[in-house]
């Protein structure tokens, strides 16, 4: 089994880390946060992922996986080195290389020779040549390998892929990368190192236009007097369709798709080409949060000035406590601006936050409240009791940007309900 270094230990950094070691390699994880190296050390995880602390404990029983400070510590030795840096978004909305040129120059003298640097970060196309000046190593090949993890799944994700895609000019490279996903019962595929890179941005820019186009259908719905939820029903059981990544709800966010999406439509425009269809993508979002912040405006009477609003949800989605590009924090910062106070309540989250207060049970988040909004999709919301709800609001009013909870169940309780897309 090869020796793999993994550099950065963001959740897609960890995530490959351990997985890695799962499947029987052995494992350097490393990171220039010295804080996170030392609770990896001892065994905890700093990021909310189903089933991710039991691999990383599993692995260090084994003794397959480690984790050290400082990328030279961990790729002086490693055949494979993985960097899982962040790519944030730069200032002109292209993503930023700095990371993943700082963590090359750094392996690059240290390097074993005929090693192999594998982006797995999301880096626009034409990065592995980046990579490779970094290093300025003639011997060492650079190939691409992005990752598909969903925050959340993302342990279930790396081992049961839809596909693994290893982007190299080098096909012997190109085989020694496939060798570690042995195990990995999924189809793998090998391409050019620009062909994998634009898999990527490809993937999250069309999921994100599902999305976008499903939060419009919702509207269109609530405009014709149709129900979102048949709608999709009905649309997914065409297979060219399908059901998933159909829900309508508060916008889309997180950590990559409004990232990658700005990033797609810059690395277009920077070959010449316009990328309209993306920028409507990212509008109709942008004018997601705004519709969604309005229905709790028009619920509470026309203004939000002094009105208490409860909030369930502060995460950009349901089983993650990350709170980047939140649909929630988008919506709530709306409302607080309008002179909203905001109460919120989130499973996961429970760091202070600008624009409104964090409490750690949901029934807090309702005292008083005049309306309350439901953010996140976690499924223990769903089983809440709604009479003690009531009688704790000032006024029993829900808007679900989930379509989340129960209508009926809600509207016999004597709630007024909106949900998104539902007449
Ligand atoms: C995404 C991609 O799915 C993953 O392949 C990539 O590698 C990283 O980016 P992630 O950011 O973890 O993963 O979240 P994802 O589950 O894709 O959800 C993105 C956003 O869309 C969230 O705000 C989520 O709430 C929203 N969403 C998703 C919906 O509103 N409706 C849906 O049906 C699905």
């Amino acid at each position: 089994m090869g020796k793999i270094a993994v550099i950065g230990t963001g959740y897609v950094g960890l995530t490959t880390g351990a997985c890695f070691a799962h499947l029987g390699h052995d494992v350097i994880c490393a990171d220039i946060d010295e804080r996170k190296i030392a609770k990896l050390n001892k065994g905890e995880i700093p990021i909310h992922e189903p089933g991710l602390d039991r691999i990383v404990h599993e692995g260090r029983d084994t003794g397959k996986l480690l984790f050290v400070l400082g990328a030279e510590a961990a790729a002086r030795h490693c055949e494979f080195v993985y960097l899982c840096v962040p790519t944030p978004e730069g200032a002109d909305g292209s993503a930023d290389l700095s990371y993943i040129e700082a963590a090359a120059r750094q392996i690059g003298p240290v390097l074993p020779a005929d090693a192999v640097v594998i982006n797995k970060s999301t880096v626009p196309v034409g990065s592995t040549r980046v990579v490779e000046r970094a290093l300025g190593r003639s011997d060492v090949a650079v190939v691409s390998n992005p990752e598909f993890l969903r925050e959340g799944s993302a342990v279930n994700d790396f081992l049961k892929p839809d596909r693994v895609v290893i982007g190299a000019d080098d096909q012997s490279a190109a085989v020694r990368v496939a060798s570690l996903y042995v195990g990995v019962p999924a189809p793998l595929m090998v391409t050019d190192p620009a062909s994998a890179e634009t898999i990527k941005y490809a993937c999250n820019a069309f999921l994100a236009t599902k999305l976008s186009f499903v939060n419009a259908v919702a509207a269109i719905c609530e405009a014709v007097g149709a129900d979102v939820k048949d709608v999709i029903l009905g649309m997914g059981y065409d297979r060219r369709i399908g059901h998933e990544f159909l829900k309508p709800g508060p916008g889309w966010g997180g950590s990559c798709f409004p990232k990658d999406s700005k990033a797609l439509i810059r690395i277009a425009e920077d070959h010449g080409y316009d990328f309209h269809l993306m920028r409507g993508v990212v509008s109709v979002n942008e004018e997601q949060f705004e519709r969604t912040a309005e229905k709790v405006v028009q619920m509470a009477g026309g203004s939000v000035d002094g009105v208490k609003i409860g909030a369930w949800g502060i995460a950009f989605k349901a089983n993650t406590d990350d709170v980047r590009e939140s649909p929630a924090l988008e919506i709530l910062g709306r409302l607080a601006r309008q002179g909203a106070i905001v109460r919120a309540y989130d499973p996961a989250v429970s760091s202070p936050m600008d624009d409104f207060e964090v409490v750690t049970d949901p029934y807090a988040a309702c005292e008083g409240a005049d309306v309350l909004i439901v953010l996140t999709e976690w499924d223990e919301f769903k089983w809440l009791d709604m009479d003690k709800v009531r009688d704790l609001m000032a006024e029993p009013r829900v808007v679900d940007a989930r379509n989340l909870l129960d209508r009926s169940a809600l509207q016999r309780r004597g709630f007024s309900y909106v949900g998104i897309g539902r007449a």
